[in-house]
């Protein structure tokens, strides 16, 4: 209410919400005889024969309009709710919300705290402190990596031991923290299709995948010359770039030579969120010991 452009509108809710507390007001007072007087019919008549009498209303039918009445005024003096008016309790739902999140602070902070201290394998050989860290992932995480953390195309299975950014527990937190943004670009334009169709062939060679070898060994040229930047001279990928290791069974994308056509044809861009300021480092610790220990068993 407080964001009004004009003042007008401020004027405007005012004026209808009082006009209306008036008009109820006015029908209050106007149906407020306490007489019967001689019963008489109204003179309305439905379905042929139903007639009604014009009896006075029940005093307390009445008296609820009356106290209905008698609330919203004392509301709007104590509640925001008349125009830009604060109300005298200076009540706001932003108040309402951070007195709650103090509340959990003052109530959580200390269990955080405890794990804070304690480094990320210890976290993840905690059964309460994993109980918390999934119950964190299924909330800010699970949309894009899955409730079981394996990921989808385009968003990688965490529950392995193959890492685009790295798998050490600082990797991981660094990750979480700030975010990260894969780049691959295209090269379809430098390679041209029939390149493109080489390379990719050559990359499906390098896990053992079916393909043709005429083109695989045209495109290892390829690979040497446009790839071996960001994915490294042995293929194994560059955790520094988030260029993945493309000699195991791990996709992102999918191993098909089509969708390999496609990485290399038009690159790929990929972000994963930052965390850090929006969930602090207190949470970011229990989910990089979540993470880090779905494929590292800690010893118990
Ligand atoms: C909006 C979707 C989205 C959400 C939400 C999200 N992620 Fe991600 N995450 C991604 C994408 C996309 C990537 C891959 C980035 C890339 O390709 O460079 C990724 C990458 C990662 C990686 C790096 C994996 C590797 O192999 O190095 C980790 C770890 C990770 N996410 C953890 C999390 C955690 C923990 C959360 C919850 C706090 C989370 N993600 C929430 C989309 C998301
Ligand atoms: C500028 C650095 C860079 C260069 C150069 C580069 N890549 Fe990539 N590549 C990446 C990154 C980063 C990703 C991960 C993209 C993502 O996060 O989605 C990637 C992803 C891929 C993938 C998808 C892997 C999967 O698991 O689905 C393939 C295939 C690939 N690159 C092949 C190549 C080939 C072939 C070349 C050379 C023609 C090449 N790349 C050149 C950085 C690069």
């Amino acid at each position: 209410m407080a964001d009004f452009v004009s003042g007008f509108w401020n004027v405007y809710v005012i004026g209808l919400v009082v006009l209306s507390l008036l008009f109820c007001l006015f029908i209050l007072v106007s149906n407020n005889k306490r007489e019967a007087g001689p019963v008489e019919l109204h003179g309305h008549v439905w379905d042929e024969n139903l007639a009604e009498y014009n009896n006075p209303l029940p005093r307390w039918w009445l008296y609820l309009f009356w106290i209905t009445l008698v609330f919203s005024i004392v509301y709007l003096a104590l509640y925001p709710g008349l125009g830009n008016v604060k109300g005298i309790l200076g009540w706001t739902s932003i108040g309402q919300y951070e007195a709650e999140q103090a509340r959990a602070a003052d109530r959580y902070g200390p269990i955080f705290a405890k794990y804070r201290e304690m480094d990320v394998a210890a976290v993840a050989s905690d059964p309460d402190a994993q109980g918390m860290g999934q119950r964190l992932f299924l909330t800010y995480c699970a949309q894009c990596h899955g409730s079981d953390a394996r990921g989808a195309k385009g968003f990688p299975n965490l529950a392995d031991s193959s890492w685009q950014w790295g798998g050490e527990p600082e990797a991981i937190r660094a990750t979480i923290t700030d975010g990260r943004m894969g780049a691959m670009i295209p090269f379809g334009a430098t390679l041209g299709p029939d390149g493109v169709k080489d390379v990719a062939n050559y990359v499906r060679s390098l896990s053992g995948l079916a393909h043709d070898s005429l083109r695989a060994q045209r495109g290892a040229e390829a690979f040497q010359q446009n790839c071996v930047a960001c994915h490294g001279a042995d293929a194994k990928g560059m955790a520094a770039l988030g260029a993945p290791d493309l000699t195991d069974e791990n996709w992102l994308w999918g191993s098909s030579e089509a969708v390999i056509v496609e990485t290399i044809t038009h690159g790929r861009m990929n972000r994963m969120p930052g965390f850090g300021e929006f969930l602090g480092q207190d949470k970011v610790h229990l989910l990089t010991a979540y993470v880090w220990g779905l494929s590292n068993k800690p010893s118990r």
